[in-house]
């Protein structure tokens, strides 16, 4: 008999990525995805913890179930991923009926400790050793990467998937969990990830984001020497089937010339790079351990800018990170403007025990002062947008069509052949236009005639032009 999976995921790429796997090593024991906890036998949550408010919301979620559980003893309720493993047992103690409490590096037990619920019921966790608890080995070798297994159905698009490079992270930025959560920084050997890419290419795939913590400072010491990001690019890009390449998330003291080189070389690698600059003043990065300065940012920036003309920069701000003066921001703003991204996320500061930033600083600045400078940000930042996306305007632009838009998903007859299609060019814009919604998974080319901070909308350019809807209301 089939069994019910209940999972939600919420967090970064690496999360979603994790959750396809679980799925598919849950497939294959019998296992069926449904949307209704009440339909589901076991319920999983995949969580995050880079800011409180994420972890929140998973306790929130978890506290409704409460009554549920009580009602159906016998479904098996998880806990999965970075809260997993930085709240390990406190998690039974906020919710005692919860059952499984799973690391991001030990999702491989998922299936069997869901079974050892189901035989012997009691509370189980699988957690990986802490940054102290053990030698450099031990610690490495108990976070596991869990990439055996593809789902095309958990995937953005059939299309479209993660491919991931690279576990844990060294940096150990002041304010961030993700070293202690995911542990030492760890690239999986290039064969590994060839063959993977290989068996997307035969499921259809032709688009591959690479990912990792800090993708670009990605090494595999083998016998033939290392390989970095851009060898491993140039490797892939040989891949038939695979027409874009894309990889997230960069660090900016690793953002080599090489790997600007193959970029700008390569024409499947996108010409996209996503490259946080978190804040603009030389003090607070320095409070942040970051790593690098403003004009060491900037430095990289022209390099980018010189090496591969019509490429696009996003880059995430904190805003209100200990400390944090209107000088000190106003100086973030000054680099924005500079700068000028194709976008940022800002998000605000969030003290996260357990980081040297909750241990050493002070989470000085209001929240009303954050949500302003969170808000002044933003609004730079989407005039910015806007003002550059006018380039656009009546040019051709190369889309690879992901599917219906949100608009056609929430608006649209759902039988309907032709409806309002969304995309991205190369360097990452989305792309709205009207067309066949057989079209999902090809390039064309688009021609943009209008433009928002957020959106280039066009008319695919075919010699066999699909009938334009109209009064799609965008
Ligand atoms: N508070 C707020 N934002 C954070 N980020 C990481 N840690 C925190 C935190 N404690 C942001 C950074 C990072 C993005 C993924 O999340 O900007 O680049
Ligand atoms: Fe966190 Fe810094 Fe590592 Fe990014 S580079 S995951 S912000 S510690």
């Amino acid at each position: 008999m089939t069994k019910k999976l209940y999972i939600e995921t919420v967090g970064c790429q690496m999360n979603m990525l994790d959750s396809e796997m679980v799925v598919a090593s849950l497939r294959k024991k019998g296992y069926e995805l449904t949307d209704a906890v009440s339909e589901a036998d076991t319920i999983l949550f995949n969580t995050c913890s880079v800011r409180e408010h994420a972890e929140h919301k998973t306790y929130s979620a978890l506290g409704r179930l409460r009554e549920h559980k009580k009602a159906h003893p016998g479904k098996v309720i998880g806990v999965l991923g970075c809260m997993a493993q930085k709240d390990q047992k406190l998690i039974f103690e906020k919710a005692p009926y919860v059952d499984i409490v799973v690391g991001p590096g030990q999702l491989q037990q998922v299936p069997d400790l869901i079974e050892k619920v189901e035989s012997e019921r009691g509370q189980h966790t699988a957690l990986s050793l802490g940054r102290k608890s053990g030698s450099v080995d031990q610690i490495k070798r108990s976070h596991e990467t869990f990439d055996p297994l593809r789902d095309p159905t958990m995937r953005p698009t059939p299309f479209q998937a993660y491919l991931r490079i690279q576990i844990g992270c060294d940096k150990f930025c002041t304010y961030c969990i993700v070293p202690m959560t995911r542990g030492p920084e760890q690239g999986r050997s290039p064969e590994e990830i060839i063959d993977e890419a290989n068996v997307l290419a035969a499921q259809g795939c032709k688009e591959i984001t690479l990912v990792g913590q800090t993708v670009n400072s990605y090494q595999y010491k083998g016998e033939s020497g290392t390989v970095r990001l851009s060898g491993l690019l140039q490797q892939l890009h040989e891949i038939e089937g695979i027409e874009r390449l894309k990889f997230v998330t960069n660090y900016p003291k690793d953002m080599t010339l090489d790997l600007l080189e193959t970029i700008r070389d390569y024409p499947k690698i996108s010409k996209y790079i996503h490259v946080p600059l978190q804040s603009g003043s030389d003090e607070v990065l320095r409070r942040m351990k970051r790593g690098y300065t403003v004009d060491d940012y900037r430095r990289m920036m022209d390099r980018i800018r010189e090496t591969i003309p019509g490429s696009s920069v996003s880059s995430d701000f904190i805003v209100g990170f200990c400390g944090e003066t209107e000088e000190e921001f106003g100086e973030t703003i000054s680099l924005l403007r500079e700068c000028r991204f194709k976008n940022s996320f800002i998000f605000k500061y969030s003290e996260r025990p357990g980081t040297k930033g909750a241990e050493h600083l002070e989470d000085d600045v209001p929240d009303e002062v954050k949500k302003r400078r969170n808000n002044e940000l933003l609004s730079i930042q989407n005039q910015i947008s806007e003002e550059d996306n006018q380039v656009f305007l009546g040019q051709n632009v190369e889309v690879l069509v992901e599917g219906p838009s949100k608009w056609a998903k929430q608006n649209s007859d759902q039988d309907s052949q032709v409806l309002q299609l969304t995309g991205r060019t190369n360097c990452d814009r989305i792309v709205v236009f009207d067309g066949n919604r057989r079209l999902a998974g090809q390039i064309l080319p688009v021609g943009i005639y209008e433009v928002t901070p957020f959106t280039l909308l066009g008319t695919v350019v075919t010699e066999h032009r699909v009938p334009a809807l109209t009064n799609l209301g965008v």
